[in-house]
């Protein structure tokens, strides 16, 4: 101990600066967008489904059969997922089977052929992470795409996928015997602080008629896991400021809509995609609690220039709740 520094110990230190340099710069690059095609008559369609790899257990297989034919009927453009997308623990790595046994095997209707857009789910960070985020998956199914935060433009409306896990100090914290790989987060506090200039930035130029955020992470939920005070008070000002329309999120396993008088913004999860039935749910609001539902299922979209439509399913494909809401066309003559 209290060795004086040796050109050994010097020398892993400045690789270490090195990079530690080239990762923060890297970070402060603007989020990844991709471009969405419309539909030839300007609109757009899709699914949103959230916690739901098990390999086909626990009516994962059922969900996927129905939004097969949903997505037959509305002709989707593409799907979002809302994380958690292999349980228990991610993926062990880019050859882990439960790739396939959970994602390419189960999700077989044609319908579903189509990008999948997909985070991050606190789950995911209990495996290798990265493993979700490489390309290499995309080779193996050519409807993977996973990145921590990315933009997907489609002309009437902007997605701004977070990730929210990082957010969560109790995972940081108090892990309960889980370990998270953290290893592309940190140094934690500048990750989170770039994160939200970038969200800010990315909505603050988005000219897109409407505008929706998806995380893992509920904002606002009466389910299990409830409200993430970290996202209320750190992420909620940014949507508020820049008119955001909906937050899309999973993690409570259930189907659900919270609309307040106190926000514009509708919050909406999808976490049915396989095991659920909780049961539990916090004393909330019935005015503003629009949809409960602690079962499987899954939401879609529907939107053009002037009107946005979700609907929200179960797992025989009848309709939970509905909600549309329409804006004024800027650009009719
Ligand atoms: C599967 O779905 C049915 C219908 O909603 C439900 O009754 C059953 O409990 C579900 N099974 C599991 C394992 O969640």
């Amino acid at each position: 101990m209290g060795s004086p520094p040796t050109k050994s110990r010097i020398l892993p230190l400045l690789f270490a600066t090195i990079i530690l340099y080239f990762c923060s710069v890297s970070s402060l690059a603007e989020l990844q967008r991709f471009q969405q095609p419309l539909k030839p008559d300007g609109s757009l369609s899709f699914l949103v489904i959230g916690d739901w790899g098990r390999r086909g257990l626990f009516n994962q297989s059922e969900v996927a059969v129905q939004m097969g034919v949903i997505g037959e009927e509305l002709n989707i453009d593409f799907v979002i997922s809302t994380g958690d997308n292999f349980y228990e623990d991610g993926l062990t790595g880019v050859d882990d089977p439960a790739f396939y046994e959970s994602f390419t095997n189960i999700y077989t209707a044609p319908s579903l052929q189509k990008q999948w857009y997909s985070v991050l789910g606190n789950h995911d960070y209990r495996g290798d992470a990265e493993a979700q985020l490489n390309p290499i998956l995309t080779e193996k199914d050519s409807r993977w795409l996973c990145l921590r935060s990315f933009i997907v433009n489609a002309e009437i409306v902007e997605f701004f996928f977070v990730d929210t896990s990082p957010f969560v100090n109790e995972y940081f914290i108090n892990p309960a015997g889980h370990s998270y790989d953290w290893k592309g987060i940190s140094p934690r506090k500048n990750y989170l602080a770039n994160l939200l200039k970038d969200v800010d930035s990315a909505l603050e130029s988005s000219n897109a008629k409407w505008k929706i955020v998806v995380g893992h992470h509920a904002i606002l939920s009466a389910g299990h896991h409830g409200i993430t005070e970290e996202l209320l008070n750190q992420l909620v000002p940014i949507l508020e400021k820049h008119n955001v329309d909906a937050y899309i999120n999973g993690h409570d396993h259930c189907m659900e809509h919270i609309s307040t008088s106190h926000s514009k913004i509708q919050f909406l999860t999808s976490g049915g995609g396989s095991k659920a039935w909780r049961g539990d749910i916090r004393n909330w609001n019935p005015e503003e609690l629009k949809l409960y539902y602690d079962g499987q299922g899954f939401m879609s979209g529907q939107m053009t220039d002037t009107k946005a439509v979700f609907v929200f399913y179960d797992i025989f494909g009848n309709v939970l709740h509905q909600w549309s809401i329409s804006k004024v066309s800027h650009s009719a003559a």
